[in-house]
């Protein structure tokens, strides 16, 4: 169908008689010009693998809300995203009702009882490497499963088990890899075997290819026990045994208490604004809600449309927000249920405001000059977001992550599934960088039982009362920032949903002091005026994997799935 919708037109009333009279259902292209493809009326999921967006749609078409194709996606997605879709690790997912409730849950996993502050130093006191990301012990208590009976507990509408059996299916039947799988899975062969003792369903006597069949039973088998136990066929039982036994011949810290005494928790939604819009994302132990509404808050008065996409001045502003807001993060964030965070300082716009007002326009601020606030009172992305949307209306964030690229790369031997290494996003000891490069302290130090301070940011904007957009991503510590890029790319470049995905993006932390960007993320000429200024701008790989919905003002869902990854988007 010919492309014939467009924002901001002279013909906007006309368009709309148009569709609403002769488009009844399903979908119509994008708009003129930007090539956002198809949008639907009913419904959308876009996920970060293709089978898995299919049992999203298809518990969609079957009547399911957003919340059961959450649920079908998150076990789809542990299936057929070995990397990052998981059981064995944890997320966060941000809901907004058709009515315009919201509400976040918390299923990020937490140190068990048996891990304390230094458990990843020597006795001299340094941190041991690899020790928080390759063993037993690096692994938190994973909260995905109870997360997703938690989530359909309180807004499921359909069964239990029709949402479990998709991936109960996938599991058994098998499910054709992509070239990109298929990659990732030689690229960690060697790792694989170092850490499991004998075969598991990953390795392969010949290498793996495109197209070949990727046969799970005893994910299978587990993911049974969760169907017909729900909570208990996880926590307790013989997975909880297998995963108990795992930990033993490891000397990891999970202990069957740990796993019993695992609950997600709601959390009241983290709401802000930026101009006319409602931001609503998620609350500590992620850092990311608070990160996005800082930055937003920090270039809410600058002219970021008048300078333009990825242009010099907008990209030195914005470079100069993430480094405040990151030394921030480093300071203030960390498990509100240990530590209180306070959100409410960072939050005051006039807090952000003054911390905007250091920097000047002739040359980079260092790093080393910017310490956080004051106030009274690169593996490749494994993490992975889904954002849903229903025919009511109802619209799900979910980021949920192993964190690194198949997690420890430990499996529950017997049990089919890979165990996170989430406890590497504590900080094992002041001041020294995590996998991301990214430093903490005292808030976000190893206690047991506290979550590890997170950046992942399921985010849904309002505007005017009403859905605009479902947007997420992983990328570790880049994830903040190329959630607020895509806002941005939305609301002050004009783009629509897969434009403002596929964008170039950059990235800065405060620390390492650098400007990481995306190849032909800049043009040359503003590159070497940024030079110049003394950033220090170093090219990345891809960076992040966003996976966003945007709902039209006509009504329609038009998605944005990005093509650094496997990421589909099936609506209808
Ligand atoms: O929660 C976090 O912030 C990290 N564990 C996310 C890890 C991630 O995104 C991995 N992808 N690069």
């Amino acid at each position: 169908m010919k492309c014939f919708l467009k924002r901001e037109n002279g013909y906007q009333l006309l368009m709309f008689l148009f569709a609403a009279f002769f488009i009844p259902v399903g979908c119509v292209q994008g708009q003129l010009g930007k090539d956002n493809g198809a949008q639907y009326r009913n419904g959308m999921v876009v996920c970060a693998y293709p089978d898995a967006a299919q049992v999203g749609l298809n518990i969609l078409k079957k009547g399911g809300n957003a919340v059961d194709a959450a649920v079908a996606v998150q076990f789809a997605l542990a299936v057929t995203l070995p990397e990052a879709g998981n059981i064995g690790g944890g997320g966060f997912m941000v809901y907004r009702s058709a009515k315009g409730e919201s509400n976040t849950l918390d299923f990020r996993e937490k140190a068990p009882a048996m891990a304390s502050q230094d458990m990843y130093l020597d006795s001299a006191g340094n941190v041991v490497p690899g020790m928080s990301l390759s063993t037993h012990k690096a692994s938190g208590v994973p909260g995905s499963v109870d997360g997703m009976v938690e989530a359909h507990r309180k807004y499921g509408r359909l069964k239990w088990e029709e949402l479990v059996q998709p991936a109960i299916d996938i599991a058994h039947n098998g499910f054709k890899i992509t070239k990109r799988l298929a990659a990732d899975l030689n690229r960690n062969e060697a790792e694989f075997k170092k850490l499991n003792e004998g075969k598991n369903y990953l390795i392969k006597d010949t290498p793996w290819q495109e197209g070949d069949l990727l046969v799970q039973e005893d994910l299978a088998k587990t993911l049974e026990q969760v169907r017909d136990k729900g909570r208990a066929g996880f926590y307790e039982g013989p997975v909880a045994d297998e995963l108990i036994t795992e930990m033993q011949s490891g000397k990891g810290l999970i202990s069957k208490t740990d796993l019993q005494n695992y609950h997600a928790v709601w959390r009241k939604a983290l709401t802000g604004t930026y101009k006319d819009y409602k931001i609503i994302t998620m609350p500590p132990p992620s850092s990311g809600g608070i990160a996005l509404l800082q930055l937003l808050q920090s270039v809410q008065k600058y002219p970021l449309n008048r300078w333009g996409f990825n242009r010099d001045s907008t990209v030195q502003l914005v470079v100069e927000a993430e480094r405040r807001v990151y030394a921030d993060r480093s300071k203030y964030l960390g498990d509100p249920d240990f530590y209180k965070v306070p959100g409410d300082s960072l939050l005051k716009p006039a807090y952000n405001t003054s911390r905007m007002s250091t920097f000047g326009w002739d040359k980079a601020t260092a790093s080393a000059s910017i310490l956080p606030g004051k106030f009274v009172g690169y593996e490749s992305d494994q993490t992975t977001h889904y954002s849903i949307v229903d025919r009511e209306g109802n619209a799900v964030a979910i980021t949920t992550t192993l964190n690194g690229s198949f997690g420890s790369k430990i499996f529950v031997k017997g049990a089919g599934f890979l165990l996170n290494n989430e406890m590497d996003d504590f900080s094992s000891k002041p001041g020294v960088p995590n996998m991301f490069g990214l430093v903490g302290g005292k808030a976000n130090s190893i206690q047991p039982g506290k979550r590890m301070l997170s950046s992942m940011t399921p985010t849904i904007v309002e505007k005017d009362g009403k859905l605009f957009m479902v947007v997420g991503t992983p990328g570790g510590s880049t994830i903040i920032t190329s959630v607020f890029q895509t806002i941005l790319n939305v609301i002050e470049f004009n783009q629509g949903m897969q434009q403002a995905v596929n964008s170039k993006r950059f990235h800065h932390q405060w620390l390492p002091d650098v400007v990481y960007i995306e190849q032909d993320a800049l043009n040359s000429a503003d590159s070497v005026k940024l030079a110049q200024k003394g950033y220090k701008i170093v090219g990345s790989g891809p960076s992040g994997r966003v996976d966003a919905i945007l709902k039209t003002k006509w009504g329609y869902y038009e998605g944005g799935a990005d093509p650094r990854g496997d990421d589909t988007k099936l609506g209808w």
